[in-house]
């Protein structure tokens, strides 16, 4: 029989219990964490927050744990706005941003983990290296090839009425952490956040990269790693759907070829 050894630091152990606090709506948190630096595995601690002084959203209660009860709590958040996706984590099973997230949305305990299948730097960061770079491998921006307008790259309103569903994107890597081919092929499979963001480029009117763009994804892995799961559209915090963007790309592929 196959002897299977789990790597160092992947058990994760109960942490900390926090003192509860008086009050009527005390909320229990378990959120997930861990330091590399103390070479320990990592825990889950718990903490109790009492949420009637406490904004309406994850994330406020994120902040209050983090000012008030354990400063070492660690996290990324900017916006609070649902618009720089750098809160996203896993809330109660579904990756989603914290900031966006209504504490009432939760019922019994609040358990935060970091973005699955992800390299944590710490606590609720996951490191997002690889897939910033397969975003950047996309080519996200404008490519022409014909001599620059004197004032701008005009665009009808039915060609911008494309880019709804596409433009919002926030890249906060909820989809592309929720798609089991993504954590499989996550090497080599772009996932759904950089192949909804390429299709917003390829059927951008002003693009003049359309074929290029295309060849770059006619690759066994790159794009068609996609097996229409769809927990990509299930779990986006900005409701947009990466899996009928994937389709299009793929509908574009085969329709070139005939
Ligand atoms: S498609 Fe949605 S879940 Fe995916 S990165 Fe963009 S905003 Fe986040
Ligand atoms: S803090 Fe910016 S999206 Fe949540």
């Amino acid at each position: 029989m196959v002897q299977l050894t789990l790597p160092k630091n992947s058990k994760i152990r109960t942490g900390k219990t926090w003192p509860r606090p008086e009050g009527k709506n005390v909320r229990k948190f378990l959120i997930y964490r861990w330091d590399p630096d103390t070479g320990e595995n990592p825990r889950v601690d718990t903490y109790f927050v009492d949420v009637d002084k406490c904004g309406p959203m994850i994330l406020d209660a994120l902040i209050k744990i983090k000012n008030e009860i354990d400063p070492t709590l660690t996290f990324r958040r900017s916006c609070r706005e649902g618009i720089c996706g750098s809160c996203a984590m896993n809330i109660d099973g579904t990756n989603t941003l914290a900031c966006i997230k209504g504490l009432d949305e939760v019922k019994g305990d609040v358990k935060i983990y970091p973005l699955p299948h992800m390299p944590v730097v710490k606590d609720l960061i996951p490191d997002l290296t690889h897939f910033y770079a397969q975003h950047a491998s996309i080519m996200p921006w404008l490519e022409t090839k014909t001599n620059r307008p004197a004032k701008e790259w005009r665009q009808s309103i039915e060609d911008r009425k494309k880019l709804d569903g596409l433009y919002e994107c926030v890249m906060c890597a909820s989809c592309s952490t929720s798609c089991p081919s993504y954590w499989w092929n996550g090497d080599r499979y772009l996932g759904p956040a950089s192949l909804l963001h390429a299709y917003r480029w390829i059927i951008d009117s002003r693009d003049e990269a359309t074929a290029e763009r295309l060849d770059a994804l006619e690759d066994p892995f790159k794009l068609y790693r996609c097996h229409t799961i769809m927990n990509c559209a299930k779990t986006c915090p900005k409701g947009l759907n990466p899996a009928k963007a994937i389709a299009e790309i793929k509908k574009m592929m085969v329709s070139r070829r005939v």
